[in-house]
């Protein structure tokens, strides 16, 4: 049910679902219900959209486009406006397979859960990534299929917290697909295959990078609490989303996973700074980072992420291997290997963000539920091991970010709540450690 009936005033609505105590001691409910197996194609899958941002659109109208036979029935989101215009978004797309009606319309921190409670099947999660694991591990045990945008957490706790939903969900066969789009973009899975399978030799360093201009922010209104304005502006505030590394540049560190087998690096050192984008309205992350990740025997991952304006855009993976050089670029869209073997993909390329939906809903049709939980939590956590790394100034071990104590965010979330913006980490100084 909506907390917030339309004829309400905007305080009104703040002020009823503010008081929702929705942290990480929020007790779970356990909810009696069988996944869906193998549904026959006559049989209707009924999605929920939990964060009905940009992304959170995407998803669902991708979703509605995977199968013949899906319906989108529920809707949760922070913020009522967001929802709304996310709903007639899809409306004018999709017509009558939008059919949320307002008791399925969910609004403040407890939707999510309303939502899950409520009889869908799948469950797109496209909040703010702070909110990822407990969203991930209320879907999980509730046995819903799940589509998790990445990234999966922003801190140590939150990728324990997915690694066991991950695992859970394959002992409950219900599928976990990763919003870490290009695993499911045809060109990167020729290149990527082609590297795997020896095509530059044994591998050296994976040269990667997420060099950028910076985003939108949104400016403080008066009736807003700082609750709300961070929330709004979430991007900034690393308890939301990571810091940048985590946030956005975690799509390129994901590659160079890929590209070494997704195995484990040894450690991470690295530096960063906030140089360019300094005004308070941008919170407390950083706006460039460099970090080396070392996988032992001289084998390394050297990553470069920057979101400042006017200055040199790179988004693009380079391996280099005893036998040949491998380039993956995301702008220019090149994937090619010179060396011994040359090789250039001159194939058709794809909607990745469609393609993941339709692998997703075939999976759960056919009663193979895809689980992508290994790479999305491992990939991440190399993004949180960079920021640690160059917060701190110290080299970070993988066990070190994967068993680290550091819980970002409050215990409970209520809108008037006082969440005094944390200070900027100083490597050697100050390390932003907590907060
Ligand atoms: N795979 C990709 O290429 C890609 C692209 C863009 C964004 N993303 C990811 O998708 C996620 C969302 O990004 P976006 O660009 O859509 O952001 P957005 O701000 O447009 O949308 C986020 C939505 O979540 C809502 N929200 C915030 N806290 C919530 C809560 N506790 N419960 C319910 N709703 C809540 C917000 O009100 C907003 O509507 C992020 O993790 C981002 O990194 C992935």
């Amino acid at each position: 049910m909506n907390n917030s009936p339309q004829n309400e005033s905007r305080r009104r609505f703040i002020k009823n679902t503010g008081s929702a105590v929705v942290g990480g001691s929020l007790a779970i409910p356990m909810i009696n219900t069988m996944p869906t197996f193998a549904k026959g194609n006559a049989d209707t899958l009924k999605v929920g959209l939990i964060g009905c941002g940009g992304r959170g659109t995407g998803a669902a109208n991708q979703a509605m486009k995977a199968d013949p036979n899906v319906k989108l029935v529920a809707m949760a989101d922070a913020f009522e406006d967001r929802l709304q215009s996310s709903m007639e978004n899809l409306k004018k797309g999709h017509g009558d397979k939008v059919q949320v009606d307002p008791e399925h319309q969910f609004i403040g921190f407890d939707a999510f859960q309303k939502l899950i409670d409520s009889d869908v099947d799948v469950v797109l999660l496209a909040t703010p990534p702070g909110f990822r694991p407990q969203h991930l591990t209320a879907a999980v045990e509730a046995k819903k299929h799940v589509f998790a945008e990445k990234p999966v957490a922003v801190d140590g706790p939150g990728i324990r917290q997915v690694m066991a939903a991950a695992k859970k969900a394959k002992e409950n066969n219900t599928a976990v697909m990763s919003g870490f789009c290009w695993r499911y973009h045809e060109p990167k899975r020729a290149a990527f295959g082609k590297i795997l399978d020896g095509a530059v030799g044994n591998i050296g360093t994976v040269y990667n990078t997420y060099n950028t201009g910076t985003l939108w922010s949104k400016e403080r209104q008066p009736e807003w609490t700082e609750m709300e304005y961070q929330l709004r502006n979430w991007l900034y505030y690393k308890w939301l989303s990571g810091d940048h590394i985590t946030e956005q540049a975690v799509h390129s560190l994901d590659m160079m996973s890929w590209a070494l087998s997704d195995k484990q690096p040894m450690s991470a050192m690295g530096t960063g700074g906030r140089q360019v984008r300094t005004d308070d309205k941008y919170g407390h992350i950083y706006d460039h980072f460099a970090i080396v990740y070392d996988y032992g025997d001289g084998q390394k991952g050297i990553h470069m992420s920057r979101q400042q304006f006017n200055c040199a855009n790179s988004y693009s993976v380079e391996v280099s291997g005893d036998q040949g050089h491998a380039t993956v670029d995301c702008i220019k869209g090149v994937h090619e290997i010179k060396g011994n073997e040359k090789w250039r993909y001159r194939g058709e390329s794809n909607d990745m963000y469609q393609t993941e939906h339709d692998e997703l809903f075939a999976s759960i049709r056919n009663g193979s539920p895809v689980n992508d939980g290994d790479f999305m939590a491992q990939s991440t956590l190399l993004a949180i091991m960079g920021r640690m790394a160059a917060y701190t100034g110290q080299i970070v071990t993988y066990d070190e970010a994967l068993n680290s104590q550091e819980k970002l965010g409050p215990e409970n979330y209520s809108w008037d709540m006082e969440y005094p913006v944390a200070a900027v980490p100083m490597p050697g100084i100050q390390d932003g450690v907590g907060r």
